[in-house]
């Protein structure tokens, strides 16, 4: 099989990276090589604009300075690891892309989708994940669990109904493009989740003869 892009979307404590995890050893024991990214982040400079963002200190950041340095990150990892490693028949996990930064500044920022597509047109060559899991949970739910793991961040520290907006917009975004994200509830024990998620592929790449 040539490789396959596939990402992890969610509000904030929805459980992402839990599932991005327990899939890449899913796929792994399946005999699969597999890369496994975080967005922002997933490489040396990435990472280093990921700090920059997510630095509570930097709470006069404009929004669209916010876009632009989440698409930084992207454009970086995009061409340092995305590519290379399809290129090279493996399978990329992303826990999130492009998908948060339209429902985080496009929606909740208030940006609007379209110029958020725009910048990341340059950032990613065009260039999107061939399948898409988001993990639905209501927002106050997932970041009451975030509460419990680690000191909020920038992002995290936002007000709730900005959290509301990205859910609602992710809700919309699953909505309109259900050929590519699939919705799994995300209200269940992770390994369950985790089954759900690896039938869900099993089928995908089955009806794609894959
Ligand atoms: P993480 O906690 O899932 O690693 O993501 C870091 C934060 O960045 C999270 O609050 C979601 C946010 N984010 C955006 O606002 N836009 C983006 O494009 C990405 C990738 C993440």
């Amino acid at each position: 099989m040539s490789g396959l892009f596939i990402s992890f979307e969610g509000n904030d404590g929805a459980g992402k990276t839990t599932q991005a995890k327990l899939f890449k050893e899913y796929l792994e024991g399946c005999g699969y090589s597999v890369r496994l990214f975080r967005e922002p982040g997933g490489t040396e400079i990435s990472e280093k604009i990921r700090e920059i963002i997510l630095d509570n200190e930097n709470y006069k950041m404009k929004h669209m300075t916010e876009a632009l340095l989440y698409a930084a990150a992207r454009c970086q990892l995009v061409y340092e690891g995305i590519l290379p490693a399809l290129k090279g028949g493996q399978i990329v996990i992303c826990d999130r892309f492009l998908d948060s930064s339209l429902v985080y500044q496009g929606v909740g920022r208030g940006l609007g989708i379209d110029v958020v597509k725009d910048i990341n047109s340059y950032a990613t060559g065009g260039i999107m994940p061939d399948l898409t899991f988001f993990l639905h949970l209501d927002f106050s739910e997932a970041l009451s669990r975030k509460n419990y793991q680690h000191e909020l961040d920038r992002m995290e520290n936002q007000k709730a109904y900005f959290h509301n907006r990205v859910y609602k917009g992710f809700m919309e975004l699953a909505e309109s493009e259900k050929e590519r994200i699939v919705t799994i509830e995300a209200d269940k024990k992770p390994e369950i989740i985790a089954e759900e998620i690896a039938d869900y592929f099993n089928y995908f790449v089955g009806s794609r003869g894959l």
